[in-house]
């Protein structure tokens, strides 16, 4: 299986993003549904690793916060443009989670991710690098969007995902939902009383 954690955006954050996704040609545009702020990419795992990944994950302890969203800016530049994405404000709370997360996956055997977190929403990548899109455009869009504002929206659970990679793209299936301490109940699916 293909994993990834993730936390999931409410529907009206998602409706926000997805109105930025428009004006720029040489991109494929990330669909509404698909809209998620990655905290880990683990790839492709056997059952037994993910196993292991679900225990870890659910025996993490953190309380719920809040997350904003701002700006907009790319991965890659120039002749090397490879995704457009929406920012997220920088959070002690979210790069808490991010690190917790970490550690679990280095915990269950997994490489540590050399990366630093840089948190942001993936909304579209670049075809053949940007190749074909005018730089002007670009800048124009970028200065357009750069006073995007979206939240603050509670983070009261985060995700483990599958990704299947098809031929009309990638599909995200939501294997478990891990609760954050101190979520309303009726967000957990738990009965009220
Ligand atoms: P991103 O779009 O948030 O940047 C699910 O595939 C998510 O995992 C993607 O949205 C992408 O994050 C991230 N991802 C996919 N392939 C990856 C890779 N090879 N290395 C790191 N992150 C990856």
């Amino acid at each position: 299986m293909r994993l990834f954690v993730a936390i999931t955006l409410p529907e009206d954050i998602r409706e926000a993003l997805a109105a930025l996704e428009n004006g720029l040609s040489g991109v494929r545009w990330i669909p509404e549904d698909n809209l998620h702020l990655t905290l880990r990419f683990i790839g492709e795992v056997d059952h037994g690793i993910a196993h292991d990944i679900d225990d870890a994950l659910a025996a993490l302890r953190m309380p719920a916060f809040e997350v904003k969203l701002a700006g907009v800016g790319t991965f890659g530049q120039g002749r090397k443009l490879r995704a457009l994405w929406a920012g997220v404000e920088a959070n002690p709370e979210l790069s808490r989670l991010r690190d917790k997360v970490e550690r679990a996956m280095v915990g269950v055997g997994l490489t540590p991710e050399p990366r630093k977190f840089a948190p942001h929403i993936s909304l579209a990548r670049f075809k053949n690098n940007g190749a074909g899109l005018p730089p002007d455009k670009l800048e124009r869009y970028l200065a357009d969007h750069a006073l995007f504002k979206a939240g603050p929206f509670p983070v009261e659970a985060f995700t483990l995902y599958s990704s299947f990679l098809s031929s009309s793209g990638a599909i995200y299936t939501p294997e478990a939902d891990y609760p954050l301490e101190g979520a309303a109940p009726e967000l957990l699916g738990m009965p009220e009383g």
